[in-house]
């Protein structure tokens, strides 16, 4: 294969998840490997950021011809752009690597979705045969697949269901603002009765729920409905809309479909074009709940396994699948310490546990796990797949 040149376009470099990218990437020195090329929807002309080494100034985003010229385009900037933009590149001509954080191209059979702890053959097999659409996965999914994945590999499960604990971050900045001005003007609400060790719970609890039923539109203008002292079973659009009870669809939203249509495809099972496009889809499915939690999603999965294995050995191969992941005994205590959001905001790690075998019988598994939806969720898969076609 030809080496891929180091002119790297980066878009969107400045929202939260470019942010957090473009900090991951200073981090690991991946700016010592490229040319960096930045580009603005809203700035151009504007000072480039002090990374970019020979360019002072930022492109235009939507100039083709300047897209063009780079040989990997990494964006951040959302699904709207890449919906305008990517089409016009490639009937342009343009035949370089496209690795994008928005799900807009990720079903296609002409992307593949990148997360390379878990599926670095099919994504070795994909360069081979010429693909050049990397598209990150769904948050919940690949934070999922790096804490569990191992059980995968070893193709131990059956079928899996995940109930999810998505955290505003998941729906962008302003949630995670919106969520925290709720906290505020709940507590603003209860202030002086808090502060009185006297006042009667009941009466705080009636003023809260009577301020959260009159929250302004305003208050509620990214989520809808509250989410600050309460939570949403819903996540993304409605893919049931015009079906009949069921149907195929019905009920489900495009979060909880994400759930099974991505892992299979990250694995590179019963997708066509793909190795193991043959092995059919392990079946996934379950409820995806926003929470008020900033910026790690949680969830809970309860899997059937194919053969009954015992825990320790789960837990030893769970442990060994990569770096990252980190058992955690499934103690009080340790649970407490490591397995909450606020231990994980903020870092790499994917820590797995609440292990254990559930009462339905010994193929029956249950486990907790947690990840930073900005990191793994997001960011991370898109800086190691550059890495990846750097290293090609
Ligand atoms: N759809 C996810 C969420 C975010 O709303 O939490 C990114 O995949």
């Amino acid at each position: 294969m030809q080496k891929i040149g180091n002119l790297v376009g980066i878009v969107g470099w400045r929202g939260m998840v470019g942010s957090v990218l473009m900090d991951r990437m200073q981090e690991e020195g991946d700016f010592d490997l490229i040319e960096p090329r930045f580009f603005s929807t809203s700035n151009a002309g504007g000072a480039a950021p002090q990374w970019a080494r020979n360019e002072t100034t930022l492109h235009d985003a939507y100039d083709i011809e300047a897209l063009r010229g780079c040989n990997i385009v990494l964006s951040a900037q959302g699904g709207d752009y890449t919906s305008e933009v990517f089409p016009k590149l490639r009937a342009a001509g343009w035949a370089g690597h496209w690795i994008d954080a928005a799900s807009t191209l990720r079903m296609r059979d002409d992307a593949v979705i990148v997360l390379d702890p878990v599926n670095l053959p099919v994504l070795r097999n994909a360069l081979q045969a010429g693909m050049r659409n990397w598209i990150g996965g769904n948050c919940t999914v690949s934070c999922m697949l790096m804490g569990v994945g191992a059980l995968y590999k070893a193709g131990l499960v059956e079928w899996m269901t995940t109930h999810t604990y998505q955290a505003a971050s998941g729906g962008g900045a302003q949630h995670m603002r919106e969520l925290l001005t709720q906290f505020g003007t709940l507590h603003a609400e209860v202030r002086e009765l808090l502060a009185d060790p006297r006042s009667a719970i009941l009466e705080i609890d009636r003023k809260i729920i009577d301020k959260q039923r009159s929250l302004s539109a305003e208050d509620m203008a990214c989520f809808g409905v509250p989410l600050g002292g309460s939570l949403i079973p819903w996540i993304d659009k409605d893919l049931g809309v015009g079906k009949k009870a069921g149907e195929d669809g019905w009920g489900v939203s495009r979060e909880e479909w994400k759930g099974m249509a991505e892992t299979n495809k990250i694995l590179g099972r019963g997708v066509a074009g793909q190795a193991s496009a043959q092995e059919s889809p392990i079946p996934v499915d379950g409820y995806c709940v926003r929470v008020g939690a900033m910026r790690c999603h949680s969830q809970a999965l309860t899997f059937k396994l194919r053969k009954d294995v015992p825990l320790h050995d789960i837990e030893a191969m769970i442990a060994a699948d990569n770096e990252w992941v980190q058992v955690v005994p499934n103690e009080r205590e340790a649970t407490l310490q490591s397995l909450t959001p606020v231990a994980v905001t903020g870092t790499l790690r994917i820590p797995v546990g609440r292990l254990r075998k559930l009462a339905m019988g010994p193929q029956y598994l249950g486990a907790f796990t947690i990840g930073d939806q900005l990191l793994w969720g997001a960011a991370e898969p898109l800086r190691r797949m550059l890495r990846i076609l750097l290293e090609a």
